[in-house]
């Protein structure tokens, strides 16, 4: 099993993924959304491009949810935080969400056989369901507006180094990822909280958010990508 990394949505043409088993990853915060209502009894999450997608779904009798620039939509039903995730009261409930980076990941993910959903929440189940599956592996980094950040890179590095005795690492995208993820795995919120996006984020006071998204293995979960939306 091979296991290589696309850093941003941007160079995701230079890989095939006709025949991988995809891991989209936005640590802050779209997969660990994604990740936490899921793992707290939201019936199933549509990732969706656009704002326009969204709000039709909402007509539908989705609870809308999303961000642009970390922001809260003023017209949807809740932003793009865990905890707004995981309120009682979208148990059994579907989410259509859009966001700046990691739903549109998500999007350019469709060709892959298989697409599924990392974040430190569920870091462990992710490492232990790779390892039980067949396929090469590519760890999708959403970035930020196409470029490379470092709180995904060090998740990647992270499952890079959960799989070190199972995956051959297939790039020095992969080889950096998983020393970056040694040095740095001692003191995770220390790390990602001196991220730009966590500088971005922390001017909408959410340093929770950013600590939250940092503790591994919250939820023993594998969201995956089922005719359009996520489920457990
Ligand atoms: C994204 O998809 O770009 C992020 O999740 C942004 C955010 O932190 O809200």
């Amino acid at each position: 099993m091979k296991i290589d990394i696309c850093y941003t949505p941007e160079l995701i043409q230079q890989f095939d993924v006709s025949d991988k088993c995809i891991v989209v990853i936005d640590v802050l915060r779209a997969t660990s959304c994604m990740v936490a209502g899921l793992g707290s009894g939201v019936e199933s999450i549509r990732p969706v491009a656009t704002v326009e997608e969204c709000e039709a779904l909402g007509k539908q009798g989705y609870i809308m949810a999303g961000e642009r620039g970390g922001k809260k939509l003023a017209q949807f039903n809740i932003g793009n935080s865990p905890f707004d995730y995981m309120q009682s009261e979208f148990k059994g409930k579907r989410i259509a969400a859009t966001t700046t980076n990691g739903t549109r990941a998500i999007d350019l993910s469709k060709g892959a056989p298989e697409v599924i959903i990392g974040a430190f929440l569920n870091l462990s189940a992710i490492v232990n369901y790779l390892k039980s599956q067949k396929r090469d592996i590519l760890l999708f980094c959403a970035g930020w507006k196409g470029h490379y950040n470092l709180e995904d890179s060090l998740f990647a590095g992270a499952v890079c180094d959960g799989l070190k005795k199972e995956a051959e690492f297939d790039s020095d995208a992969a080889i950096s990822a998983f020393y970056l993820y040694e040095s740095m795995q001692k003191d995770l919120f220390y790390y990602i909280s001196r991220s730009n996006h966590a500088a971005r984020l922390s001017k909408f006071g959410i340093i929770k958010d950013i600590e939250y998204c940092s503790s591994p293995d919250a939820f023993d979960i594998v969201p995956k990508l089922v005719d359009g939306s996520l489920t457990i």
